[in-house]
């Protein structure tokens, strides 16, 4: 009795099922009313009384053990006729777009890894500032003019005044404020400035400025840095010139022009049958600026240049209107998914 239990076990585990038909067959072989695992419980009738309980456990045993091979397969074999019934193989497939980066988002990424490549880290600060880190700290006197340069869009007025950053200077202010030179990092974000919307100006607008503070920073340490810029954006040929400026943070201050790409410089109606474009401002950091910031000004120098990124990316994509930038037009956007 023991052999048969174990060959009928054996054969139950060797059966497979693999559609309803199988699973049918199992049925009526195993656990139908003339299935072999009924015919084994009635030879129990023969077997003598002190043997009945053990095998009669047995036989309990492989009864479970045959109803749960086929509940089991019974339900999987459900589920998938279900999910595959619902299913419509004719239907034409999803066409699920790929969305593009925004081409600001390419052009500060750019900026940012070229950077990095000369050990530029990354900076945040707020949008919502105050009088101190915008204007104060950066040398701009109460009442001077040049605050007028940037027209700034105010939030509060008077002792808690507060408004929309004009530039990401004042992001350079909080990290002087908070750590010790060397200092060498960039402050990409967005910035306001309270101007009628055109194709040349907006109300807000995205800029990266940098910022190097150490021990004889000089000037020639600047120029080469914007070189090294310039080149890596615009290509080996590109060229730069300074052209003095003013600046309320940066003495000596400059403006900088690269030598246009369109044309290869040699004049159109971009820059203008000149030949240059401009593209950033920069200088030396005014010790009035380091000191308003903690650090000493006759141990360190440092210089700081800030460029727009819509400028930089109207020149990269010959984008000639600033509008286009906040439209989310699908039909500009989606002119950039070659940057991915
Ligand atoms: N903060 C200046 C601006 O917004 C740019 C700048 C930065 C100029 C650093 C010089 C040095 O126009």
């Amino acid at each position: 009795m023991k052999e048969k239990i174990e060959k009928i076990q054996a054969e139950i585990n060797a059966y497979t099922i693999e559609n309803t038909a199988n699973l049918e067959a199992f049925r009526i072989q195993f656990i139908g009313s003339k299935g072999s695992v009924k015919e084994l419980f009635n030879d129990l009738k023969a077997v003598p009384n002190e043997e009945k309980r053990a095998i009669g456990q047995l036989l309990n045993a492989l009864r479970i053990e045959a109803e749960d091979k086929y509940n089991l397969f019974k339900a999987q074999l459900e589920t998938t006729a279900s999910a595959t019934s619902k299913l419509d193989f004719s239907r034409p497939g999803d066409n699920n777009e790929i969305g593009a980066h925004h081409p600001l988002s390419l052009v500060r990424s750019e900026i940012i890894s070229i950077f990095s490549k000369i050990g530029y880290s990354v900076s945040e600060g707020p949008e919502i500032e105050d009088d101190w880190h915008n204007f104060s700290a950066l040398n701009f006197a109460p009442e001077h003019p040049a605050r007028d340069m940037q027209d700034t869009f105010f939030i509060e007025k008077g002792e808690n005044e507060m408004a929309l950053r004009t530039h990401t200077s004042s992001v350079q202010v909080r990290v002087m404020e908070n750590s010790t030179p060397p200092i060498r990092t960039i402050s990409p974000g967005r910035v306001y400035r309270n101007e009628a919307i055109s194709a040349r100006a907006h109300c807000f607008f995205h800029q990266v400025e940098g910022l190097y503070i150490d021990k004889n920073v000089s000037f020639a340490d600047l120029k080469q840095t914007l070189l090294y810029f310039a080149k890596e954006l615009f290509g080996e040929k590109a060229q730069i010139r300074l052209r003095p400026s003013y600046f309320p943070f940066t003495e000596p201050s400059a403006e900088v022009d690269v030598s246009c790409s369109i044309c290869n410089a040699k004049g159109c109606n971009v820059c203008k049958y000149s030949g240059w474009l401009e593209i950033l401002g920069c200088g030396m950091v005014d010790p009035n600026v380091l000191e308003a910031s903690g650090i000493d000004s006759t141990v360190y120098s440092g210089f700081a240049f800030g460029m727009g990124v819509e400028r930089i990316t109207q020149l990269k994509y010959k984008v000639n209107d600033l509008r286009l930038y906040s439209e989310n037009d699908v039909r500009f956007l989606k002119q950039f998914k070659a940057g991915i």
